[in-house]
C-alpha cells in the first residue's frame, strides 16, 4: 500500500515522537502517564483523547478515533498514507528517496492523487481560457462584477468555454483514461452523448483545501439562466462536508474571528474589500464537521447570510452547531442588501466593517427572529411570547449559564430578573423538567457503531491489551497460545502481526495500524492497543487473571472448532472433547 520501504517508514516513525507530533495541532496535556487533549475529529470540549507516548498511539475514548502518528497527520490534515509520510520525513528531516515510477506502477499511485493532478490541469485550463480570445464574455462578467485582476488571479477565476467538450478533449489528449476522468468528477456522462465537460459555457471558481490544492469547482451561467451555479460532486477528494470555501487564505488571515457567508462570491467580494477572514460552505448546509474545522482557528465566527428567510433559517441551523464546537456566534446585519457582496458594493468597506463591530449576539439574534411570530399588542400573544421564551431559556444548562441569559432577556423586555426567572421554573416543571438543548449528534459519535461486545470477544480483546503491553508478558502468553487460536479475525490478524515483529526482532504496536485500512478496523485496534488491564491488587491477582484469560480464549476457540465441525464426524468429536479436558486440566506458568 505503500511505496516507500518499511525500513524508510520506521525510520520517520522512530524521529516523530507523537506527543511532540500531535503538540503540534492540538494542546496537549500530561496527565499522569499520558497526554490528553480536546479531540480535533469530533466536536467536543472535553479532553476526551488521549496520547500514549511509550506505545506512540492515540485513542480518543470519546468517538473512538484512533491510531499511529501517521494516522493523526491523515485524518487531521485530509492525506493519503504516502502524503503522510511525506509531511512527518519533511519535519523530522529525513530524505525521501526519489520515486520513480514504470507507467505500471504511476498508474498504482493512489486515485487521489491523480484526480488532484486532474483538477490541476483543469484550474489551469480554465484559467487560461478566461485570458484568451475564448474567454471574452467570461472576464466581461466577472468585470462587470467589480473584480479586480489581482482577486481573478488570487481566486484562480477562470472560465468553461461555449463547447461542450473542450476540457475532455485537452485532457485525453494528455492521455487519461476515461474511467478516471469520470471519478474525478469533472466530465458527465449519459448514455446518448457519452462523456462531456460537466462545465461550460461558465466562469469557474476553482475549490481549494488549507493546502491550496484544488479539491473541486463551482461554475456560474452569467447572467440569468438556470441552476445558477453548478458544483462539483464530491470525490475522493472532495468531501463538501469538511472543507469550507476560501478556508486556505482565511487561515493565514491573523484576525480575530472567522466571517461565515452563503456563497462564493461572498467570500471573494470579502476578500477584495479586505475582509480576508471571510470563507463559505459549499453550496450546502453548515456541518458540525466544518465547525470543527473552524475551531482550530478562531473562537469567534460572525454570520453573513442572506437576510431572506431562507438565510434567517439557514444561519438559525448553524447556531447550534457552532456552540456546540465551543465558537462564539454573532450575526452580521446586512440590511437592506441581500447579501455581503451586494453590501459592500453599495456602502463600501468601512461600513461593513462598522456592522461587524455593531454584530448581534447569537442570543439576541433569536430572540428577535422569535419576536417576529407574535404581536406584543394583542396580550394572547404576547403570553405566548414569554412562553415561548422561557422554553428557550430551559434549553440552557441550569446554574451560571441560564441566570446570565435570563439576566440579558429580563433586561431586554423590561422585566425584573425574578420574574422571568419564575416564569422559566413554572414551565419547566410543567414540560416535565429542566431539559437540556439536544445537542446535534457530531458526525463522528454517529458513525461509531457500538457493537455489543460479548464476552467471547471480550477476552480476546484483553489478551491483545495484554500481549502488546510488554514484551515479557508477551514471551509468556505465545507460549501458550497461538494466533489461530482467536476466533475474532481481527483479533487474529493482530496476534499474527505481533508475533511477526516479534520473530523479527521487538514489538512495536503502533506500526501495525498501517496493515489496516478500514477505517472501523482501525479503531477497534487502536481502542485494543491502548486499552489498560485492569487493576488487580497485586502481581498474583493479575496472573491469575491472565491464566483465566488465555484459558477462557482456548476454550473459545474449542468451541469454535466443535461447533464448525463436520456433525458426523464422531472421531473428530472425540479428539475435540479429549483437547478440551487438557485446556481444562493444564498448567500455565507465567513466570
Ligand atoms: P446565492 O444564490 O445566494 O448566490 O447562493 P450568490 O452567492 O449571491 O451568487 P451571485 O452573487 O448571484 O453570483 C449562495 C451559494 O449557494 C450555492 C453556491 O455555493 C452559492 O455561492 N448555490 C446557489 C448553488 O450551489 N447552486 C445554485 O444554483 C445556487
Ligand atoms: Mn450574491
Amino acid at each position: 500500500m505503500s511505496f516507500y520501504s518499511q525500513d524508510l517508514v520506521e525510520e520517520i516513525r522512530s524521529r516523530s515522537d507523537i506527543v511532540d507530533v500531535i503538540s503540534g495541532y492540538i494542546k496537549l496535556q500530561r496527565k499522569g502517564s499520558n497526554y490528553v487533549g480536546v479531540c480535533p475529529f469530533h466536536n467536543d470540549r472535553n479532553p476526551s483523547m488521549s496520547v500514549n507516548q511509550p506505545r506512540q498511539i492515540y485513542h480518543c475514548f470519546s468517538c473512538g478515533a484512533g491510531g499511529d502518528v501517521f494516522k493523526f497527520v491523515m485524518e487531521y490534515e485530509n492525506l493519503s498514507f504516502p502524503e503522510a509520510v511525506k509531511v512527518l520525513a519533511d519535519r523530522a528531516g529525513v530524505a525521501l528517496p526519489k520515486q520513480e515510477y514504470s507507467k505500471e506502477a504511476k498508474k498504482q499511485v493512489d486515485l487521489k492523487a491523480q484526480i488532484m493532478e486532474l483538477n490541476k490541469l483543469a484550474a489551469q485550463y480554465y484559467y487560461y481560457t478566461l485570458r484568451q480570445p475564448a474567454g471574452e464574455q467570461g472576464l466581461q462578467y466577472l468585470l462587470s462584477r467589480q473584480l479586480s485582476g489581482e482577486t481573478l488571479k488570487k481566486f484562480g477565476l477562470g472560465y468553461a468555454d461555449k463547447y461542450s467538450d473542450s476540457l475532455y478533449r485537452y485532457l485525453k489528449d494528455k492521455g487519461y483514461t476515461d474511467q478516471l476522468l469520470k471519478e474525478s468528477g469533472l466530465m458527465q456522462v449519459d448514455e446518448r452523448r457519452g462523456m462531456y465537460d460537466k462545465f461550460w459555457n461558465r466562469v469557474i471558481f476553482p475549490i481549494m483545501d488549507i493546502r491550496n490544492r484544488v479539491i473541486g469547482f463551482g461554475g456560474r451561467v452569467m447572467g440569468d439562466g438556470k441552476p445558477k451555479y453548478l458544483n462539483s460532486p464530491e470525490t475522493a477528494v472532495f468531501d463538501k462536508s469538511r472543507n469550507l470555501y476560501g478556508l486556505n487564505l482565511a487561515r493565514m488571515s491573523r484576525k480575530p474571528n472567522i466571517i461565515l457567508c452563503e456563497g462564493y462570491m461572498d467570500v471573494i467580494a470579502m476578500h477584495q474589500a479586505g475582509f480576508s477572514q471571510a470563507v463559505a460552505s459549499l453550496g450546502t448546509a453548515f456541518t458540525a464537521q466544518q465547525s470543527v474545522i473552524l475551531k482550530r482557528y478562531t473562537n469567534e465566527v460572525l454570520l453573513t447570510y442572506d437576510s431572506d428567510e431562507a438565510g434567517v433559517r439557514a444561519a438559525l441551523r448553524a447556531l447550534p452547531i457552532l456552540k456546540e464546537a465551543g465558537l462564539t456566534a454573532k450575526i452580521i446585519n446586512m440590511e437592506p442588501y441581500k447579501d455581503p457582496d451586494e453590501f459592500i458594493k453599495a456602502r463600501g468597506a468601512e461600513a461593513f466593517q462598522k456592522r461587524i463591530e455593531e454584530a448581534e449576539s447569537s442570543f439576541f439574534f433569536e430572540l428577535r427572529m422569535m419576536e417576529r411570530g407574535y404581536d406584543f399588542s394583542d396580550p394572547q400573544s404576547k403570553t405566548a411570547f414569554f412562553t415561548a421564551l422561557s422554553e428557550r431559556l430551559l434549553l440552557f444548562e441550569a446554574g451560571v449559564e441560564r441566570k446570565t441569559y435570563t439576566e440579558a432577556a429580563a433586561e431586554r423586555y423590561h422585566l425584573t430578573y425574578d420574574q422571568l426567572s419564575s416564569m422559566v421554573s413554572q414551565i419547566g416543571r410543567k414540560t416535565g423538567g429542566l431539559k437540556r438543548a439536544p445537542a446535534p449528534v457530531p458526525a463522528a459519535r454517529e458513525q461509531r457503531k457500538k457493537e455489543p461486545e460479548n464476552a467471547e470477544l471480550r477476552s480476546q480483546r484483553l489478551l491483545i491489551t495484554w500481549m502488546s503491553s510488554d514484551e515479557r508478558a508477551f514471551r509468556s502468553i505465545c507460549k501458550y497460545i497461538e494466533p489461530e487460536e482467536f476466533t475474532d479475525p481481527l483479533c487474529r490478524k493482530v496476534a499474527e502481526l505481533l508475533r511477526e515483529q516479534w520473530a523479527s526482532g521487538r514489538l512495536t504496536p503502533a506500526s501495525l495500524f498501517q496493515y489496516f485500512t478500514e477505517e472501523e478496523e482501525q479503531k477497534k485496534v487502536a481502542a485494543m492497543l491502548y486499552d489498560t488491564i485492569p487493576k488487580l491488587s497485586g502481581e498474583e491477582e493479575e496472573k491469575k487473571a491472565l491464566q483465566e484469560t488465555i484459558r477462557r480464549v482456548k476454550l473459545y476457540s474449542i468451541a469454535w472448532q466443535a461447533e464448525h465441525m463436520d456433525q458426523n464426524d464422531l472421531k473428530k468429536l472425540q479428539e475435540i472433547l479429549q483437547r478440551r479436558r487438557e485446556i481444562e486440566k493444564l498448567h500455565i506458568s507465567l513466570d
